[in-house]
């Protein structure tokens, strides 16, 4: 004989596992897809944010011995990474570019074909990025745009007064 309290015991055992399942069914693709979306995070995260109180870029000319004086050795003096000809003053960033640091290499110089190529070897750490293939030439664009959402323009490389140029920056400087 079904008595009130075994219907409400019959309903609540096929209740539960049709909730259960509909729930599973629906709540999968977002368990699914939180995970994937957290492993980005630390990623990106490591990196700089991009700054909203850059000044108005500069145009005073460097040479390439000039720029040399901005590599970090000189802590009383700002650092300068200069790419494709553009020059950033990395200051604020001296804990990355600053001497001994891991990415010292590209301080005070230009050293557009290196960052290209993803390469920190020293022989690479130069302006010249004429044969950098199609991605590496994507690669470096990136960087400068990172660079310029971030650091403040201070000038361009020019040619050495001996006549020795220095890279021909891009077109439209
Ligand atoms: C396994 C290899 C690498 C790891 C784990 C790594 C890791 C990192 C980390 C954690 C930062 C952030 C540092 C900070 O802001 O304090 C950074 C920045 C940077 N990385 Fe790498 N890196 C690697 C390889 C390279 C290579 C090969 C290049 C060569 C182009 C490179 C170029 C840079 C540059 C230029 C920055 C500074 C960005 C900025 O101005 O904030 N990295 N890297
Ligand atoms: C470092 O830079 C400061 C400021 O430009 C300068 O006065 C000083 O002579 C420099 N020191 C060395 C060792 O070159």
């Amino acid at each position: 004989m079904l008595t009130f309290q075994s219907a409400v015991t019959y309903l609540l055992a096929l209740a539960i596992p049709v909730i259960y399942l509909t729930y599973r069914h629906y709540a999968r693709p977002q368990t699914t897809q939180i995970p994937a979306e957290d492993s980005k995070k630390p990623l990106k995260s490591i990196m700089q944010g991009p700054r909203d109180d850059l000044e108005p870029p500069k145009d005073n000319p460097y040479t390439t011995e000039a720029l040399k004086e901005f590599d970090g050795s000189n802590t009383s003096k700002p650092i300068y990474v200069a790419i494709k000809g553009t020059i950033f003053d990395v200051t604020h960033k001296a804990e990355v570019y600053g001497r001994g640091r891991s990415y010292n290499i590209f301080a005070g110089k230009d050293g557009s074909r290196g960052l290209g190529k993803s390469s920190l070897k020293p022989e690479d750490a130069v302006a010249d990025y004429s044969d950098l293939d199609e991605k590496d030439l994507k690669v470096l664009d990136d960087w400068y745009s990172f660079f310029q959402k971030r650091y403040n323009i201070v000038g361009k490389v020019v040619g050495d007064e001996k006549g020795d140029a220095a890279d021909p920056p891009p077109a439209n400087l």
